[in-house]
């Protein structure tokens, strides 16, 4: 008989309605991620309610297609894992209701996910990345750095006192028309850019702590647009590159104080991990990688196909759980709200 462990993950907090199978050698069985772009691109953002529906239309067919393309069925499952918040709560209520009842059905365990640890581990399925930890979590929803100590144990050293990274990245992508989602946008079009053209702010520079602002770059942005009475395609990538820089400078900022903390505290750890939607950004990775080579540790960032939301992130930070023998009762309620530092297990 086999010992395999098999988890079923399902995301369905924000606009991605995914779905993958894991098994505990770390490896992805099958995963399906659909976008729901075509559905928001004409707001320009995600629209709660019409995220919540094209949920609740595509979530058991992708997870039928999805058994189909790895060969399984619900008896293979050790558990089923599902974000169980932070997010839009129509589309959580989806995948939860759907998790549950494929438990509930087939007598397997059910395990709620916080979306933010499934930003958080995935690192540890792709790399041997080992806790206690530095995370950078940047994402559509988030900008925090924490101390990763072990599953479900979150130290946060410091968070956005505005907006978040990935916002910032949409919103400029909105000023300029570039495009819905904004983040791979604006990195194509920084490619070609100028990033000393436009003199934007780096919030935060040289403060103390680790916490992250912006507002005021988004504005100096808004700003710098409407100054340029005719605006170029040139302008628009020298602004997207000048953005960006701004960006990364500010993360680096935060990340060399979030170091000297995290070295004090744990001065035998070795890993630095940056996750979440932003994490695809390669200016942001290259930045990391040379601050982690300078401070003697080990750089490691899920696939790029991993960093925005997926599947098998909530199914492996589901395995995680599982393998600590952490499951959760049918009574669990959906939750908009679930800050990681709050998680007691
Ligand atoms: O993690 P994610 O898929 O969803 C949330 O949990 O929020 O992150 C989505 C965010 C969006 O704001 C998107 O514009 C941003 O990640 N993003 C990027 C890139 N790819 C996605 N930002 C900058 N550069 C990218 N390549
Ligand atoms: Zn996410």
């Amino acid at each position: 008989m086999s010992t395999e462990k098999i988890i079923l993950g399902i995301e369905s907090s924000c606009d991605e309605t995914a779905c993958a199978l894991v098994n505990d050698k770390k490896e992805i069985l099958a995963s399906i991620v659909w976008s729901q772009y075509d559905e928001h691109r004409r707001f320009g953002g995600v629209v709660p309610e019409i995220a919540a529906r094209a949920h609740l239309e595509k979530c058991d067919l992708l997870i039928n297609e999805l058994m189909k393309k790895a060969n399984k069925t619900f008896k293979d499952l050790s558990g089923i894992a599902v974000a169980g918040g932070p997010g839009l709560i129509g589309g959580v209520l989806v995948g939860v209701m759907t998790a549950k009842t494929i438990a509930l059905s087939h007598n397997l365990p059910f395990i709620a996910v916080n979306h933010l640890e499934g930003h958080s581990l995935t690192a540890r399925l792709s790399h041997p990345v080992q806790f206690p930890y530095l995370l950078l979590l940047t994402s559509g929803g988030h900008c925090q750095v924490l101390i990763v100590e072990e599953v479900g144990k979150y130290k946060k050293l410091g968070g956005t006192i505005d907006d978040s990274a990935g916002e910032a990245f949409d919103k400029v992508a909105k000023m300029l028309q570039i495009g819905y989602p904004g983040g791979p946008n604006v990195e194509k079009q920084a490619k070609d850019g100028d990033a000393k053209k436009f003199k934007f702010p780096v919030p935060m520079k040289g403060r103390e702590g680790c916490d992250f602002s912006f507002s005021g770059l988004k504005t100096a942005v808004r700003v710098a647009i409407e100054k340029l009475e005719n605006i170029t395609d040139q302008d628009k990538k020298d602004i997207c590159a000048s953005f960006q820089s701004a960006v990364v400078k500010q993360m680096e900022d935060r990340l060399t104080h979030a170091i000297e903390i995290f070295k004090k505290e744990y001065p035998n750890a070795k890993d630095m991990v940056v996750a979440g939607g932003v994490a695809a950004n390669l200016a942001v990775r290259n930045m990391i990688q040379s601050l982690a080579d300078k401070n003697d540790l080990i750089f490691s960032a899920p696939p790029i196909g991993l960093c925005t939301d997926n599947g098998v992130m909530i199914a492996w930070a589901g395995m995680e759980r599982f393998l600590k023998g952490k499951q959760d009762s049918f009574d669990f309620k959906a939750r908009p709200r679930w800050p990681l530092d709050t998680m007691d297990n």
